[in-house]
């Protein structure tokens, strides 16, 4: 494993750059999210499956305490898996839950993602309600990141809360940030569309699916280049 103690890189666009610290919530994470959502953040991570199982190199971006890496290991027969993760707590909970990853090569690096040099192109990246916790800014430096991280034609599957649209869906997301920003630490004070940085790194969306009365969007984006059938 990586040491998180990687220097950050240096850019001319360079983010602020604040740590969200996920060590605290990591146990009572899955709970947290029941009481709230029940299943239904569950069936979003569902989205685009397929498509991840597919690929040979999977790079799943801040995946938290391993609920979807589990069950990609689950069916995953063959290929290699990266977990970059900031928080240590959430990396030993996703290993303990991934368990014997099999034919499948697993890694776990535990450092800002920001800070991270992949080795080898992946074909596919995963992100989970993961840009939320960022402002425009650093949202885009981390696009680019992964746009750099991915072969041309490569598949990014993003699944997010996006900025709400009623005002349920405000007074929940304020509650929301409030608590993460104050127990986590999140750089962020509200919910930010990633769609345009999305565009300026060089991603299309191939399609997008709502979940929860539109108050979360999985996107399935293809990195521009080569073009793939
Ligand atoms: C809101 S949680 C979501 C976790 C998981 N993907 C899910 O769907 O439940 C965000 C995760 O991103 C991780 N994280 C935050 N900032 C990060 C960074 N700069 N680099 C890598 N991981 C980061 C946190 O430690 C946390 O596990």
């Amino acid at each position: 494993m990586i040491s998180g103690d990687m220097e950050i890189i240096r850019r001319s666009r360079q983010a602020p750059q604040t740590t969200a610290q996920f060590d605290l919530v990591a146990r009572i994470y899955p709970a947290l999210e029941r009481l709230v959502f029940g299943v239904r953040l569950d069936n979003a991570r569902k989205a685009f499956f397929e498509e991840v199982l597919d690929a040979d190199r999977v790079l799943l971006v801040g995946e938290g305490n391993g609920r979807f890496l589990k069950s990609l290991i689950a069916r995953k027969r063959a290929g290699y898996v990266c977990v970059v993760e900031r928080s240590k707590v959430m990396i030993r909970l996703a290993k303990d839950r991934a368990g014997d990853s099999g034919k499948v090569g697993l890694e776990f690096i535990e450092a800002d993602f920001r800070a991270y040099r992949p080795e080898q192109d992946f074909d596919c990246v995963v992100t989970h309600f993961f840009l939320d916790l960022f402002n425009p800014p650093s949202q885009l430096a981390i696009i680019e990141k992964m746009a750099e991280s991915v072969a041309d034609g490569g598949t990014w599957i993003n699944v997010d809360f996006v900025p709400a649209r009623t005002l349920r869906h405000e007074i929940l997301m304020s509650l929301q940030y409030a608590f993460f920003r104050v127990v986590s630490r999140i750089e962020s004070k509200r919910c930010f569309d990633e769609s345009e940085a999305a565009t300026a790194a060089g991603w299309t969306v191939a399609e997008a699916i709502s979940y929860l009365g539109g108050l979360v969007v999985a996107k399935r984006y293809r990195k521009n280049g080569l073009q793939v059938a």
